[in-house]
């Protein structure tokens, strides 16, 4: 696992979307794994402009999502499907239905989420995931306790992960739901490499028990440990307890 502590937010942005770049170049089919959450968000906008410059195009490629949250309405604008549209899949050249996220709105999201699955294995797997990390050590949404080989299914979100995501939802606590769907932690292991991202003081306890803690459940963040290709990226704040 490397970790680089990187001087400014562009060296991280920059870094990533160098990785993409070539990706995309050896593979115009290639297939992404997209987080949401501010974590990414200068990626994203390095890669829109790298695509505004004519340097990268997604028109073959194909991208599955991390997570969404259960029974928010298909318009709402914290449902993670409209961030990521809003926040990078509209500013570049994906082909009309090539980004899937997890099904929220099914009345039957535990299938979904096993049709999900099968999805990515379809499209051959995942050749580069991005990743966040919650303040609790959590990946997409596997909370502490999470199996190592959990597959994509509905659960539930800790108190703590629902008081975190507030503040999207205008700080009201009750507003943010109560379940999601999430690929599992063996699902997202799967991915054939790997970039998590960790910006600002809150992540720096995950951080720590990444970089020098053990592997275990109760910070999902360190079964990163299981996987041979995997980059760690922070800011100062993220690593101030190293
Ligand atoms: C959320 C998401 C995660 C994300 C994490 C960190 O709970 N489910 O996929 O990685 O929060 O978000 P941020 O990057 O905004 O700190």
């Amino acid at each position: 696992m490397d970790v680089i502590i990187a001087r400014e937010i562009n060296q991280i942005a920059q870094t990533i979307a160098d990785e993409i770049e070539q990706l995309l170049r050896d593979k115009p089919t290639a297939v992404l794994g997209l987080a949401t959450g501010s974590s990414p968000l200068a990626v994203y906008d390095e890669l829109a402009r790298r695509y505004e410059a004519g340097r990268i195009s997604f028109a073959n490629a194909r991208a599955f999502m991390l997570d969404e949250y259960v029974g928010l309405p298909a318009d709402h604008p914290e449902r993670y499907f409209n961030v990521i549209m809003r926040d990078f899949v509209s500013k570049v050249d994906f082909a009309a239905d090539a980004v899937r996220g997890p099904d929220g709105l099914t009345d039957d999201p535990q299938a979904a989420a096993i049709e999900y699955d099968k999805a990515i294995a379809a499209a051959g797997g995942i050749d580069l995931q991005i990743l966040g990390v919650g303040s609790n050590g959590h990946i997409a949404f596997n909370e502490p306790g999470s199996a190592k080989d959990s597959r994509t299914r509905m659960l539930g979100l800790t108190a703590q992960t629902r008081r975190d995501n507030s503040r999207f939802f205008d700080n009201v606590v009750d507003a943010v739901p109560t379940h999601c769907v999430s690929q599992g932690l063996g699902t997202i292991l799967e991915a054939r490499r790997i970039y998590l991202i960790a910006l600002g003081k809150a992540k720096a306890a995950a951080i720590h028990q990444l970089v020098e803690g053990q592997v275990s459940v109760d910070w999902p963040v360190t079964l990163l440990h299981e996987h041979s290709k995997v980059s760690v990226l922070l800011d100062d704040e993220a690593a101030s307890l190293l």
